[in-house]
C-alpha cells in the first residue's frame, strides 16, 4: 500500500441511506483466534470479518506454526495448532507496531512451549496503553518476566499455577489475558474486578466449548478451574457492536437512515438509550436495527464513557460528530482512555465548536481527573460542518472524521484511510451502498 492508496475524497452534505451488514466483532475474533492455540486439535470460527486485524493475528499464528485457512466470502477460519513451535524473535518483531494482540499469546505459549516473546506493542494512539496488568497477571501464575531492549521475554520454569487476584481497573485485555492463562493452569483461579464486556462473555463461550470450566459470579468475579487438555471449538462470533454503532452515528450525523443487518439489541442497550435521548430514531428488526434521523432538532446530552455495561469508549467518537448537530451544550466525559479527544481538533477545523478540558465534567471524578489529561469535552451545536483536509489519527477517530466529511458540504480530503481497514470491513463498499459520493486513491 503506497501513500497514494491512503487518500479518500468525499463530497459530503447528503444523507446516508440504505442497508449494510456487519459481521463478527473485531475485538472478539482476534481473541478467539488466539484461543485456538490452547487446543489439541483444529478449531473453526465463523462470521469472521475481512479486516486487517484478522490478517495480522493470522500472520502471528502462522509464525508460531498454526495452519490457518481463510474463506473471506463465507467468513470462516480454520485454525490447526497441531504443529505449534516457537517463532523467531525477528519475525514477531516484524509485526510490531501493527497490533497489541501479541501480548495475549503469552498464556497459551507458556502452556505449550514454556516461553513467549512480546515485541514493542502497537495499536491505536489513544493513550499510553500500558501492559502492567498483563505482566503482573503472568507473574502471579508463576511466569518469569524479563524485559530486554528487543522486547519482553517470558518463561515458565514450571507449570503455571492458578491464583487469586484483583484488577485495579476492569481492563478488557487483562481479563482476557487471565482467562487464556488460567484455563490450562494447575488449580483454581479467581479474578475480582473483571471486565464483563459481551466480547469477553463470548470468549468464555469459546473456552467452555473447548473444555474449560469457568463461572462468572456477580460483582465482576470470574472463577476458573484449570484443566489439563482443551479441544478445538466451532463457534460463530458475536456481532460487532462498535461497527454497528458507528454506522448508527453516521445516520444521525448526516440526517440519514441506515439499516444495519447483524446489529444486536442486547449488546447495544446503553447505546440505544443514548441514541434515543439525542433524538435519533431506531427500529429493532429480526436480523438487525434500523437507525434514522426522524427530522427536527437533535438534543444535547451529558454522557460518560465507562466499562460494560456503561457507554463504550469506542462509541464515543462517532457519536460526538452527531452531537455537533445537536441543539445546545453537550458534555462528554471520557473515563476509559486518557487521550481520546485528539480527533476533535479536526472537527473544530471543520466548524464544530468543541472545547476539551482537563477536569472531570458532568459525571463522577475518574482516574484521569488530577492528572492533566484533556479527557472531557463540551460540544456546542448545531454547527454546520465544512469540508476540510484531514488526517486519520486512529481507528475510531478516523471513522469519525469520515462521518464528519460525509456530513460536511463540499469536498474533503481524508488521508491515512488504510488505518480504517484495520477494523471496518469493506467500508468503502458499504459507503457506496449508502449512496455516498467519494473516491479512494
Ligand atoms: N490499562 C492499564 N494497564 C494494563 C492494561 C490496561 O493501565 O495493563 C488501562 C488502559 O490504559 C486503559 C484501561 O486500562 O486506560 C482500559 O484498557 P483495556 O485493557 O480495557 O483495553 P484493551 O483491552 O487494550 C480493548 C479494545 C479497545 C477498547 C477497550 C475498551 C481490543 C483489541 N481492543 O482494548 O478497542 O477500546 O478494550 O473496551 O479488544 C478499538 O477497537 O478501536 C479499541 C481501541
Amino acid at each position: 500500500m503506497g501513500p497514494m492508496r491512503d487518500v479518500m475524497y468525499i463530497n459530503g452534505g447528503e444523507p446516508l441511506r440504505g442497508e449494510i451488514t456487519v459481521r463478527g466483532a473485531k475485538n472478539f475474533v482476534s481473541k478467539a483466534m488466539v484461543a485456538s492455540l490452547l487446543a489439541d486439535g483444529p478449531s473453526e470460527l465463523r462470521n469472521v470479518p475481512a479486516i486487517r486485524d484478522v490478517a495480522v493475528v493470522q500472520g502471528l499464528l502462522e509464525l508460531h506454526g498454526v495452519k490457518v485457512m481463510v474463506d473471506d466470502a463465507a467468513g470462516t477460519l480454520q485454525l490447526d495448532p497441531t504443529d505449534v513451535e516457537s517463532a523467531h524473535v525477528a519475525d514477531i518483531d516484524a509485526h510490531a507496531g501493527s497490533s497489541r494482540i501479541p501480548i495475549l499469546f503469552c498464556g497459551p505459549l507458556l502452556h505449550r512451549l514454556g516461553e513467549a516473546f512480546i515485541p514493542d506493542l502497537g495499536g491505536c494512539r489513544i493513550g499510553d496503553r500500558p501492559i502492567n496488568f498483563h505482566l503482573d497477571i503472568l507473574r502471579q501464575f508463576g511466569a518469569v518476566v524479563d524485559k530486554q531492549e528487543s522486547g519482553i521475554h517470558i518463561h515458565a520454569p514450571t507449570r503455571l499455577r492458578g491464583t487469586k487476584l484483583a484488577l485495579p481497573y476492569p481492563s478488557v485485555g487483562a481479563t482476557e489475558q487471565l482467562l487464556l492463562t488460567a484455563v490450562r493452569a494447575q488449580g483454581v483461579t479467581e479474578l475480582s474486578g473483571a471486565a464483563i464486556e459481551p466480547e469477553i462473555m463470548d470468549l468464555i463461550n469459546v473456552l467452555q466449548k473447548m473444555g474449560a470450566i469457568i463461572s462468572v459470579d456477580t460483582d465482576r468475579v470470574i472463577r476458573i478451574e484449570g484443566v489439563d487438555v482443551l479441544h478445538g471449538y466451532r463457534h460463530t462470533s458475536l456481532s460487532d457492536r462498535i461497527e454497528a454503532a458507528s454506522w448508527a452515528s453516521a445516520a444521525l450525523a448526516t440526517g440519514g437512515d441506515i439499516t444495519v443487518r447483524g446489529a444486536v439489541q442486547p449488546d447495544m442497550t446503553t447505546y440505544l438509550n443514548t441514541f434515543r435521548k439525542v433524538g435519533g430514531g431506531f427500529e429493532v428488526l429480526d436480523d438487525g436495527i434500523r437507525f434514522f434521523h426522524p427530522g427536527g432538532d437533535l438534543h444535547s446530552i451529558v454522557l460518560e464513557t465507562d466499562v460494560h455495561p456503561g457507554f463504550m469508549t469506542d462509541w464515543q467518537q462517532p457519536l460526538v460528530v452527531a452531537l455537533t448537530q445537536a441543539k445546545g451544550l453537550s458534555i462528554v466525559h471520557e473515563t476509559v482512555y486518557e487521550n481520546r479527544f485528539g480527533f476533535a481538533d479536526a472537527l473544530r477545523g471543520m466548524g464544530a465548536t468543541i472545547q476539551v478540558y482537563r477536569e472531570c465534567l458532568g459525571g463522577h471524578p475518574c482516574r484521569f481527573g488530577q492528572r492533566n489529561f484533556r479527557h472531557s469535552a463540551v460540544i456546542s451545536g448545531p454547527t454546520p460542518l465544512a469540508a476540510a483536509d484531514i488526517e486519520v489519527p486512529d481507528l475510531r477517530g478516523g471513522f469519525s472524521h469520515l462521518i464528519a466529511a460525509l456530513a460536511a458540504k463540499g469536498t474533503s480530503t481524508v488521508k491515512g484511510i488504510d488505518l480504517i481497514d484495520r477494523g471496518y470491513e469493506h467500508f468503502t463498499d458499504k459507503l457506496t451502498a449508502l449512496g455516498a459520493d467519494f473516491s479512494r486513491d
